[in-house]
Protein backbone atom coordinates (compact mmCIF):
# COMPACT_ATOMS: atom_id res chain seq x y z
CA UNK A 1 0.00 0.00 0.00
CA UNK A 2 1.33 3.47 -1.03
CA UNK A 3 0.61 6.27 1.73
CA UNK A 4 0.43 9.41 -1.05
CA UNK A 5 -0.27 8.55 -4.66
CA UNK A 6 -0.07 11.89 -5.51
CA UNK A 7 3.81 12.41 -7.00
CA UNK A 8 4.17 15.84 -9.17
CA UNK A 9 6.15 15.54 -11.79
CA UNK A 10 6.28 11.89 -12.41
CA UNK A 11 6.48 11.74 -15.80
CA UNK A 12 9.27 13.87 -16.02
CA UNK A 13 11.64 12.07 -14.04
CA UNK A 14 14.25 9.79 -15.84
CA UNK A 15 13.10 5.97 -16.44
CA UNK A 16 15.40 4.70 -13.57
CA UNK A 17 14.17 7.63 -10.90
CA UNK A 18 10.64 6.34 -11.44
CA UNK A 19 11.32 2.66 -10.94
CA UNK A 20 12.99 3.36 -7.93
CA UNK A 21 10.29 5.76 -7.14
CA UNK A 22 8.09 3.28 -7.42
CA UNK A 23 10.17 0.67 -5.28
CA UNK A 24 10.57 3.38 -2.61
CA UNK A 25 6.98 3.73 -2.31
CA UNK A 26 5.44 0.58 -2.69
CA UNK A 27 8.04 -1.20 -0.96
CA UNK A 28 8.38 -4.26 -3.93
CA UNK A 29 11.41 -5.59 -3.95
CA UNK A 30 14.19 -5.26 -6.33
CA UNK A 31 14.46 -8.85 -7.32
CA UNK A 32 10.17 -8.55 -7.73
CA UNK A 33 10.03 -5.79 -10.04
CA UNK A 34 13.12 -6.83 -12.27
CA UNK A 35 11.00 -8.74 -15.00
CA UNK A 36 8.26 -5.77 -14.96
CA UNK A 37 11.58 -3.30 -15.60
CA UNK A 38 13.65 -5.86 -17.85
CA UNK A 39 11.45 -7.95 -20.26
CA UNK A 40 14.66 -10.16 -20.72
CA UNK A 41 14.27 -11.33 -16.97
CA UNK A 42 11.22 -13.04 -17.90
CA UNK A 43 12.10 -16.95 -18.04
CA UNK A 44 10.35 -18.01 -21.66
CA UNK A 45 10.14 -21.20 -19.67
CA UNK A 46 7.46 -20.03 -17.68
CA UNK A 47 5.88 -18.62 -20.93
CA UNK A 48 6.47 -22.02 -23.12
CA UNK A 49 4.06 -23.76 -20.88
CA UNK A 50 1.51 -20.90 -20.39
CA UNK A 51 0.22 -21.15 -24.61
CA UNK A 52 1.09 -23.64 -27.19
CA UNK A 53 3.89 -23.36 -29.92
CA UNK A 54 5.90 -20.27 -28.13
CA UNK A 55 8.19 -18.87 -29.73
CA UNK A 56 9.09 -15.70 -28.12
CA UNK A 57 6.97 -12.90 -26.09
CA UNK A 58 5.46 -9.48 -27.18
CA UNK A 59 6.34 -6.91 -24.73
CA UNK A 60 4.04 -3.83 -24.16
CA UNK A 61 5.16 -0.36 -22.37
CA UNK A 62 4.14 -0.37 -18.67
CA UNK A 63 3.49 2.66 -17.09
CA UNK A 64 1.89 3.62 -13.68
CA UNK A 65 -0.89 6.42 -13.36
CA UNK A 66 -0.48 8.46 -10.37
CA UNK A 67 -2.95 10.01 -8.16
CA UNK A 68 -5.47 7.45 -7.62
CA UNK A 69 -7.53 7.23 -4.46
CA UNK A 70 -9.69 5.14 -4.17
CA UNK A 71 -12.22 3.92 -1.00
CA UNK A 72 -9.76 6.03 0.88
CA UNK A 73 -6.88 4.34 0.03
CA UNK A 74 -4.12 5.37 -2.01
CA UNK A 75 -2.60 3.32 -5.30
CA UNK A 76 0.09 3.58 -7.66
CA UNK A 77 -2.05 1.71 -10.73
CA UNK A 78 0.67 -0.29 -13.39
CA UNK A 79 -1.22 0.32 -17.22
CA UNK A 80 0.14 -2.06 -19.96
CA UNK A 81 -1.22 -0.27 -23.06
CA UNK A 82 0.25 0.42 -27.12
CA UNK A 83 -1.63 3.66 -27.12
CA UNK A 84 0.10 7.28 -26.03
CA UNK A 85 -1.92 9.72 -23.91
CA UNK A 86 -3.72 6.98 -22.13
CA UNK A 87 -1.97 6.33 -18.98
CA UNK A 88 -1.27 10.38 -18.48
CA UNK A 89 -5.03 10.98 -18.88
CA UNK A 90 -6.14 8.79 -16.21
CA UNK A 91 -3.56 10.63 -14.06
CA UNK A 92 -4.87 13.47 -14.51
CA UNK A 93 -8.71 12.64 -13.80
CA UNK A 94 -7.38 10.93 -10.86
CA UNK A 95 -6.24 14.13 -9.54
CA UNK A 96 -9.33 15.69 -10.41
CA UNK A 97 -11.63 13.57 -8.33
CA UNK A 98 -8.63 13.45 -5.90
CA UNK A 99 -9.96 17.22 -5.25
CA UNK A 100 -13.14 15.69 -4.18
CA UNK A 101 -11.42 12.97 -2.15
CA UNK A 102 -11.46 10.35 -4.96
CA UNK A 103 -13.01 7.00 -5.87
CA UNK A 104 -15.65 5.54 -3.83
CA UNK A 105 -16.27 2.07 -4.86
CA UNK A 106 -18.97 -1.32 -4.23
CA UNK A 107 -19.65 -4.45 -5.82
CA UNK A 108 -21.98 -6.92 -5.54
CA UNK A 109 -19.58 -10.08 -4.98
CA UNK A 110 -17.65 -12.20 -7.11
CA UNK A 111 -20.27 -14.32 -8.92
CA UNK A 112 -20.11 -15.81 -11.66
CA UNK A 113 -23.52 -17.57 -14.27
CA UNK A 114 -22.41 -20.97 -15.49
CA UNK A 115 -24.47 -22.12 -18.33
CA UNK A 116 -26.08 -25.69 -19.04
CA UNK A 117 -27.99 -25.58 -22.43
CA UNK A 118 -30.10 -28.99 -22.81
CA UNK A 119 -32.08 -29.63 -25.92
CA UNK A 120 -34.40 -32.33 -27.41
CA UNK A 121 -36.88 -31.96 -24.65
CA UNK A 122 -40.16 -32.89 -24.66
CA UNK A 123 -42.03 -31.11 -21.93
CA UNK A 124 -39.99 -28.03 -20.99
CA UNK A 125 -41.94 -26.99 -18.41
CA UNK A 126 -42.16 -29.74 -16.80
CA UNK A 127 -38.60 -29.90 -17.44
CA UNK A 128 -37.89 -26.92 -15.69
CA UNK A 129 -39.94 -27.48 -12.56
CA UNK A 130 -38.34 -30.96 -12.07
CA UNK A 131 -34.63 -29.31 -12.55
CA UNK A 132 -35.15 -27.19 -9.76
CA UNK A 133 -37.49 -29.95 -7.22
CA UNK A 134 -33.70 -30.98 -7.59
CA UNK A 135 -32.17 -27.78 -6.60
CA UNK A 136 -30.64 -28.05 -3.77
CA UNK A 137 -29.22 -31.48 -4.59
CA UNK A 138 -27.54 -30.26 -7.66
CA UNK A 139 -25.84 -27.15 -5.67
CA UNK A 140 -24.22 -29.63 -3.27
CA UNK A 141 -22.87 -31.87 -6.47
CA UNK A 142 -21.39 -28.89 -7.92
CA UNK A 143 -19.71 -28.15 -4.43
CA UNK A 144 -18.52 -31.16 -4.18
CA UNK A 145 -16.51 -30.31 -7.04
CA UNK A 146 -14.53 -27.83 -5.30
CA UNK A 147 -13.76 -28.13 -1.60
CA UNK A 148 -11.63 -25.71 -1.58
CA UNK A 149 -13.70 -22.96 -3.08
CA UNK A 150 -15.83 -23.99 -0.39
CA UNK A 151 -13.68 -23.61 2.67
CA UNK A 152 -12.91 -19.88 1.28
CA UNK A 153 -16.33 -18.84 1.32
CA UNK A 154 -17.28 -19.15 -1.53
CA UNK A 155 -18.99 -22.28 -4.11
CA UNK A 156 -22.05 -22.72 -5.96
CA UNK A 157 -24.81 -21.07 -4.06
CA UNK A 158 -27.96 -21.03 -6.47
CA UNK A 159 -29.30 -22.15 -9.55
CA UNK A 160 -31.79 -21.35 -11.89
CA UNK A 161 -33.73 -22.75 -15.58
CA UNK A 162 -34.84 -20.28 -18.21
CA UNK A 163 -36.61 -21.61 -21.21
CA UNK A 164 -35.56 -19.87 -24.45
CA UNK A 165 -36.92 -19.68 -28.08
CA UNK A 166 -34.07 -19.99 -30.75
CA UNK A 167 -34.52 -20.98 -34.53
CA UNK A 168 -34.54 -24.83 -33.81
CA UNK A 169 -37.21 -24.94 -30.99
CA UNK A 170 -37.11 -24.56 -27.15
CA UNK A 171 -34.23 -24.98 -24.78
CA UNK A 172 -34.05 -25.24 -21.43
CA UNK A 173 -30.87 -23.42 -19.81
CA UNK A 174 -29.87 -23.80 -16.49
CA UNK A 175 -27.37 -21.73 -14.74
CA UNK A 176 -25.76 -22.62 -11.95
CA UNK A 177 -24.57 -18.97 -9.85
CA UNK A 178 -21.37 -19.57 -8.91
CA UNK A 179 -19.05 -17.38 -5.77
CA UNK A 180 -15.98 -17.54 -7.32
CA UNK A 181 -14.05 -15.74 -4.08
CA UNK A 182 -10.26 -14.44 -5.28
CA UNK A 183 -10.45 -16.32 -8.68
CA UNK A 184 -11.40 -14.91 -11.54
CA UNK A 185 -13.36 -18.10 -11.57
CA UNK A 186 -13.77 -19.62 -15.05
CA UNK A 187 -11.99 -23.33 -14.73
CA UNK A 188 -14.52 -23.38 -11.45
CA UNK A 189 -17.77 -22.72 -12.98
CA UNK A 190 -16.70 -24.91 -16.19
CA UNK A 191 -16.40 -27.74 -14.07
CA UNK A 192 -19.09 -27.26 -11.94
CA UNK A 193 -21.20 -27.26 -15.16
CA UNK A 194 -19.89 -30.20 -16.44
CA UNK A 195 -20.36 -32.29 -13.45
CA UNK A 196 -24.21 -31.05 -13.29
CA UNK A 197 -24.58 -32.30 -17.41
CA UNK A 198 -25.37 -35.61 -16.55
CA UNK A 199 -28.12 -35.00 -13.86
CA UNK A 200 -29.41 -32.39 -16.09
CA UNK A 201 -30.29 -35.13 -18.56
CA UNK A 202 -31.29 -37.42 -16.43
CA UNK A 203 -33.88 -35.44 -14.65
CA UNK A 204 -35.08 -33.62 -18.10
CA UNK A 205 -35.02 -36.08 -20.34
CA UNK A 206 -32.84 -34.08 -22.74
CA UNK A 207 -29.56 -33.86 -24.23
CA UNK A 208 -27.08 -31.48 -22.89
CA UNK A 209 -24.47 -29.79 -25.13
CA UNK A 210 -23.04 -26.75 -23.99
CA UNK A 211 -21.78 -26.28 -20.08
CA UNK A 212 -19.60 -22.94 -20.07
CA UNK A 213 -19.96 -19.97 -18.35
CA UNK A 214 -21.38 -16.71 -19.59
CA UNK A 215 -19.37 -13.70 -19.72
CA UNK A 216 -22.09 -11.24 -19.94
CA UNK A 217 -21.20 -11.18 -15.79
CA UNK A 218 -24.34 -9.01 -14.19
CA UNK A 219 -23.80 -10.77 -11.19
CA UNK A 220 -20.56 -9.51 -10.77
CA UNK A 221 -21.00 -5.59 -11.40
CA UNK A 222 -19.18 -3.07 -9.82
CA UNK A 223 -20.13 0.30 -9.16
CA UNK A 224 -17.81 3.41 -8.79
CA UNK A 225 -18.42 7.30 -8.31
CA UNK A 226 -16.69 10.46 -8.36
CA UNK A 227 -16.75 14.02 -8.41
CA UNK A 228 -14.71 15.79 -10.65
CA UNK A 229 -13.61 19.44 -9.42
CA UNK A 230 -15.20 21.76 -11.28
CA UNK A 231 -12.30 24.06 -11.25
CA UNK A 232 -9.43 22.06 -12.75
CA UNK A 233 -11.76 20.73 -15.31
CA UNK A 234 -12.07 24.65 -16.43
CA UNK A 235 -15.18 25.95 -14.92
CA UNK A 236 -18.61 25.82 -15.36
CA UNK A 237 -18.54 25.77 -19.13
CA UNK A 238 -16.18 22.78 -19.40
CA UNK A 239 -18.53 21.01 -17.32
CA UNK A 240 -21.49 21.48 -19.11
CA UNK A 241 -20.04 20.52 -22.34
CA UNK A 242 -18.57 17.32 -21.00
CA UNK A 243 -21.94 16.24 -19.66
CA UNK A 244 -23.42 16.90 -23.75
CA UNK A 245 -20.25 15.10 -24.55
CA UNK A 246 -21.93 12.04 -22.29
CA UNK A 247 -25.27 12.47 -23.49
CA UNK A 248 -24.43 12.24 -27.50
CA UNK A 249 -22.81 8.78 -26.41
CA UNK A 250 -25.88 7.73 -24.15
CA UNK A 251 -28.43 8.25 -27.03
CA UNK A 252 -26.13 7.54 -29.90
CA UNK A 253 -24.91 3.83 -30.50
CA UNK A 254 -22.12 4.87 -32.92
CA UNK A 255 -21.05 7.78 -30.45
CA UNK A 256 -21.28 5.34 -27.48
CA UNK A 257 -18.88 2.29 -29.16
CA UNK A 258 -16.22 5.25 -29.11
CA UNK A 259 -17.15 6.45 -25.79
CA UNK A 260 -16.46 2.83 -24.14
CA UNK A 261 -13.72 1.70 -26.02
CA UNK A 262 -12.11 5.23 -24.00
CA UNK A 263 -13.60 3.26 -20.64
CA UNK A 264 -11.99 0.23 -21.89
CA UNK A 265 -8.76 1.94 -22.81
CA UNK A 266 -7.94 1.97 -19.04
CA UNK A 267 -9.74 -1.09 -17.68
CA UNK A 268 -7.71 -3.31 -20.22
CA UNK A 269 -4.52 -1.36 -19.49
CA UNK A 270 -4.94 -2.65 -15.83
CA UNK A 271 -6.22 -6.18 -16.58
CA UNK A 272 -3.59 -7.37 -19.30
CA UNK A 273 -0.87 -5.42 -16.57
CA UNK A 274 -1.91 -8.03 -13.79
CA UNK A 275 -2.57 -10.98 -16.33
CA UNK A 276 -6.26 -10.87 -16.29
CA UNK A 277 -8.65 -12.09 -19.17
CA UNK A 278 -9.17 -8.68 -21.09
CA UNK A 279 -11.29 -10.09 -23.49
CA UNK A 280 -13.85 -11.85 -20.34
CA UNK A 281 -13.93 -7.97 -19.71
CA UNK A 282 -14.59 -6.76 -22.67
CA UNK A 283 -17.28 -8.94 -23.51
CA UNK A 284 -18.62 -8.57 -20.22
CA UNK A 285 -19.02 -4.64 -20.77
CA UNK A 286 -20.14 -4.30 -24.02
CA UNK A 287 -22.85 -6.70 -23.42
CA UNK A 288 -23.53 -5.53 -20.55
CA UNK A 289 -24.01 -2.07 -21.91
CA UNK A 290 -26.56 -3.78 -24.82
CA UNK A 291 -28.78 -4.43 -21.84
CA UNK A 292 -31.89 -2.82 -22.70
CA UNK A 293 -30.18 -1.05 -25.75
CA UNK A 294 -26.40 -0.03 -26.33
CA UNK A 295 -25.65 2.62 -24.06
CA UNK A 296 -22.43 4.10 -21.68
CA UNK A 297 -21.45 1.83 -19.42
CA UNK A 298 -20.74 5.79 -17.02
CA UNK A 299 -23.15 8.45 -16.40
CA UNK A 300 -22.61 12.18 -15.33
CA UNK A 301 -24.35 14.81 -13.67
CA UNK A 302 -23.33 18.00 -11.69
CA UNK A 303 -23.43 18.53 -8.02
CA UNK A 304 -25.00 21.22 -6.40
CA UNK A 305 -21.72 23.02 -6.51
CA UNK A 306 -21.63 22.62 -9.99
CA UNK A 307 -18.61 19.50 -10.17
CA UNK A 308 -19.35 17.03 -12.32
CA UNK A 309 -20.45 13.70 -10.87
CA UNK A 310 -19.46 10.15 -12.60
CA UNK A 311 -20.18 7.26 -12.15
CA UNK A 312 -19.82 3.59 -13.89
CA UNK A 313 -21.26 0.05 -13.67
CA UNK A 314 -19.58 -2.32 -15.06
CA UNK A 315 -19.41 -6.40 -14.94
CA UNK A 316 -15.78 -7.17 -13.91
CA UNK A 317 -14.75 -10.55 -13.78
CA UNK A 318 -11.36 -10.79 -12.15
CA UNK A 319 -8.86 -12.76 -9.70
CA UNK A 320 -5.82 -12.66 -7.74
CA UNK A 321 -5.49 -16.50 -7.97
CA UNK A 322 -5.21 -18.58 -10.61
CA UNK A 323 -4.29 -18.20 -14.22
CA UNK A 324 -1.95 -15.79 -15.84
CA UNK A 325 -1.83 -13.44 -12.73
CA UNK A 326 0.33 -15.98 -10.12
CA UNK A 327 2.05 -17.13 -13.20
CA UNK A 328 3.25 -14.61 -14.87
CA UNK A 329 6.32 -12.56 -13.16
CA UNK A 330 5.15 -9.62 -14.28
CA UNK A 331 1.94 -9.53 -13.37
CA UNK A 332 2.76 -10.64 -10.06
CA UNK A 333 5.00 -7.29 -9.65
CA UNK A 334 1.89 -5.40 -10.84
CA UNK A 335 -0.39 -6.88 -8.28
CA UNK A 336 2.33 -5.98 -5.21
CA UNK A 337 2.65 -2.79 -6.75
CA UNK A 338 -0.96 -2.15 -6.61
CA UNK A 339 -0.78 -3.43 -3.14
CA UNK A 340 -4.64 -4.88 -3.63
CA UNK A 341 -5.73 -7.48 -1.15
CA UNK A 342 -8.80 -9.31 -2.81
CA UNK A 343 -9.91 -9.77 -6.27
CA UNK A 344 -12.82 -7.65 -5.13
CA UNK A 345 -10.45 -4.80 -4.39
CA UNK A 346 -8.51 -5.04 -7.96
CA UNK A 347 -12.02 -5.28 -9.62
CA UNK A 348 -12.43 -1.72 -7.32
CA UNK A 349 -9.38 0.23 -8.85
CA UNK A 350 -10.16 -1.28 -12.65
CA UNK A 351 -13.68 0.33 -12.49
CA UNK A 352 -12.01 3.63 -11.40
CA UNK A 353 -9.59 3.64 -13.72
CA UNK A 354 -12.25 2.90 -16.49
CA UNK A 355 -13.86 5.77 -15.11
CA UNK A 356 -10.84 7.89 -14.78
CA UNK A 357 -10.10 7.75 -18.17
CA UNK A 358 -13.85 8.14 -19.90
CA UNK A 359 -13.89 11.54 -17.85
CA UNK A 360 -10.58 12.41 -19.34
CA UNK A 361 -11.56 11.37 -22.87
CA UNK A 362 -14.54 13.18 -22.38
CA UNK A 363 -12.51 16.28 -21.09
CA UNK A 364 -10.07 16.19 -24.36
CA UNK A 365 -12.96 16.08 -26.71
CA UNK A 366 -15.30 18.79 -25.67
CA UNK A 367 -13.03 21.05 -24.07
CA UNK A 368 -9.35 20.94 -25.31
CA UNK A 369 -10.02 19.49 -29.08
CA UNK A 370 -8.21 15.65 -28.62
CA UNK A 371 -6.27 16.27 -31.73
CA UNK A 372 -3.65 18.67 -29.48
CA UNK A 373 -2.83 15.64 -26.81
CA UNK A 374 -2.64 13.36 -29.13
CA UNK A 375 -0.14 15.59 -31.60
CA UNK A 376 2.10 15.90 -28.44
CA UNK A 377 2.55 12.71 -27.66
CA UNK A 378 3.23 11.76 -31.09
CA UNK A 379 5.71 14.30 -31.52
CA UNK A 380 7.48 12.66 -28.72
CA UNK A 381 7.16 9.12 -30.14
CA UNK A 382 8.26 10.15 -33.37
CA UNK A 383 11.45 12.41 -31.67
CA UNK A 384 12.30 9.44 -29.81
CA UNK A 385 12.50 6.96 -33.55
CA UNK A 386 14.53 9.81 -34.93
CA UNK A 387 17.15 9.17 -32.22
CA UNK A 388 16.50 11.75 -29.65
CA UNK A 389 16.95 10.97 -25.63
CA UNK A 390 16.16 12.21 -22.80
CA UNK A 391 15.46 16.51 -22.43
CA UNK A 392 16.15 16.49 -26.02
CA UNK A 393 13.13 14.67 -26.71
CA UNK A 394 10.61 17.20 -25.57
CA UNK A 395 12.86 19.46 -27.25
CA UNK A 396 12.46 18.19 -30.39
CA UNK A 397 8.77 17.22 -30.04
CA UNK A 398 8.20 20.98 -29.17
CA UNK A 399 9.69 22.43 -32.29
CA UNK A 400 7.83 19.49 -34.63
CA UNK A 401 4.77 20.61 -33.17
CA UNK A 402 5.14 24.47 -33.47
CA UNK A 403 6.29 23.73 -37.07
CA UNK A 404 2.73 21.61 -37.53
CA UNK A 405 5.56 18.80 -39.67
CA UNK A 406 5.78 15.53 -37.36
CA UNK A 407 7.84 13.64 -39.26
CA UNK A 408 11.02 11.82 -38.50
CA UNK A 409 12.90 13.24 -41.33
CA UNK A 410 12.38 16.70 -39.52
CA UNK A 411 12.98 15.07 -36.14
CA UNK A 412 16.18 14.43 -37.45
CA UNK A 413 17.17 17.29 -38.78
CA UNK A 414 16.09 19.24 -35.81
CA UNK A 415 18.61 16.01 -33.29
CA UNK A 416 21.32 17.67 -36.20
CA UNK A 417 20.75 20.81 -35.28
CA UNK A 418 20.52 21.14 -31.89
CA UNK A 419 23.53 18.46 -31.21
CA UNK A 420 26.25 20.88 -33.48
C1 LIG B 1 -9.22 6.76 -28.12
O1 LIG B 1 -8.51 5.57 -27.91
C2 LIG B 1 -10.39 6.84 -27.15
C3 LIG B 1 -11.35 8.01 -27.41
O2 LIG B 1 -11.76 7.97 -28.75
C4 LIG B 1 -12.52 7.79 -26.47
C5 LIG B 1 -13.69 8.72 -26.74
O3 LIG B 1 -13.93 9.08 -27.90
O4 LIG B 1 -14.40 9.00 -25.77
C6 LIG B 1 -10.69 9.33 -27.17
Amino acid sequence: MVNDSRISGFYKLPREERIKKVIELTGIDEEEIQPLVDPGAVDLEVLDHMIENVIGSMTLPLGIATNFRINKKDYLIPMAIEEPSVVAAASNAARWARKCGGFTAEDTGPIMIAQIQAIEIAEPQKAKKDILGEKERLISLANEQDPILVRFGGGAKDLRVRIIDTKIGQMVITELIVDTRDAMGANAVNTMAEALAPEIELISGGRVLLRILSNLADLRLVRVKATFDKEMIGGKDAVDVMIAAWAFADADPYRCATHNKGVMNGIDAVVIATGNDFRAVEAGAHSYASVGGYSSLTKYEKDDDGNLVGSIEIPMAVGLVGGATKIHPVARACVKILGVESGLELAHVIASVGLAQNAAAMRALAVEGIQRGHMALHARNVAATAGARGEMIDKVATRLVEEKNIKVERAKEIIEELRS
